[in-house]
């Protein structure tokens, strides 16, 4: 009996001794929680602008859509823009222009790209105060030097100009119900996050055969209450993103009911290849 007992510890010993020799030749496999982003007040421009620094790859989601040093495909090269800003608006500072973006982003649309950036301060992004000053000093950073502390104030820039102006409705040229439907689609924002003639993905799941995968109701419903139904994809869509642009632009006070349902139409004529 005293053997058998001998042999078992002997043997659990000898495991014991194993997994301790594995642990020391693997290399240790850490779980990394992801890390704890605080702002504390004082901290100097440089410090802020490495908080802004992970915020704007984490919970900022901004490479969703801007990339740095390469022409992104969804919105502008943000390389250098802590200098141009000092240009981009007469009578406005670089930081100013900058927290302007952030927190109104039509306010000025970069030449060549759709006002498709949603509100930062608004869900689904949704950075506090002191993160958009935190961001703001990164984005200095990008071909300029950060001023920006948690003390600097933006308030001329953060005025939610966008909301005072009166919504007029949608102007909608074009000869046939198609091509009406098109500048309403430029319009609403919708083709610089959806693809129309290619299954590819972008933002949003491709257009070019919703008519086959969707009835009106279902299209109808997604663009009026784009997070009842949120769209199948791998890696997921994010939820929030379109509605808080779609609100962003004004795009429900100035389409019409007429305008929507030639829009629907058109989204269910598209049956793809
Ligand atoms: C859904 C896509 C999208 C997301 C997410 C997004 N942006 Fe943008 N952003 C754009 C587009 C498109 C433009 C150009 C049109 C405009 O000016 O509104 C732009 C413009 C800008 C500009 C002005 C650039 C210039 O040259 O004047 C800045 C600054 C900026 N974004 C910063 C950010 C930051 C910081 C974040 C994250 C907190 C962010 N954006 C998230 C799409 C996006
Ligand atoms: C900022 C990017 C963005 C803009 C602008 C945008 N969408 Fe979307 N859209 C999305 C995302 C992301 C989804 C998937 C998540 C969801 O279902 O809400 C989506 C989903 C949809 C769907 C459902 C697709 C499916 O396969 O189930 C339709 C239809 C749609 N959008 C139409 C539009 C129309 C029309 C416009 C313009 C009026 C528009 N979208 C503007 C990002 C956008």
């Amino acid at each position: 009996m005293k053997k058998v007992v001998f042999k078992v510890i002997l043997f659990n010993v000898l495991v014991i001794l194993f997994y301790m020799y594995v642990g020391q030749i693997i290399p240790q496999i850490e779980s990394h929680p992801p890390k704890e982003i605080t702002i504390a007040a004082g901290m100097s421009a440089t410090e802020l602008a490495a908080v802004g620094k992970e915020l704007f790859y984490s919970k900022g989601t901004c490479v969703l859509c801007h990339a740095i040093g390469e022409k992104g495909q969804r919105a502008p090269d943000l390389a250098g823009v802590g200098e141009r800003a000092k240009t981009r608006k007469e009578g406005m500072k670089d930081f100013e222009y900058l927290a302007e973006s952030l927190y109104n982003p039509t306010a000025y649309v970069v030449e060549g790209w759709q006002p498709i950036m949603p509100v930062i301060n608004k869900p689904p992004i949704n950075l506090s105060d002191d993160e958009i000053h935190a961001v703001v000093a990164y984005l200095q950073t990008l071909g300029g030097t950060p001023t920006v502390t948690l003390e600097t104030k933006f308030a001329a820039a953060t005025a939610p100009a966008a909301a005072a102006a009166p919504a007029a409705a949608m102007k909608v040229e074009g000869a046939d119900a198609a091509s009406r439907a098109k500048s309403i689609l430029a319009q609403g924002g919708c083709i610089a996050c959806h693809s129309l003639d290619k299954p590819d993905r972008l933002i949003g799941p491709s257009l070019f055969d919703i008519g086959k995968r969707k009835d009106r109701a279902y299209i109808l419903e997604s663009i009026l209450e784009p997070d009842k139904v949120i769209a199948q994809g791998t890696p997921p869509y994010p939820p929030g993103l379109m509605l808080g642009t779609l609100q962003g632009i004004g795009f429900y006070q100035k389409v019409t009911a007429e305008n929507l349902l030639t829009l629907v139409d058109y989204l269910s004529t598209l049956k793809g290849k």
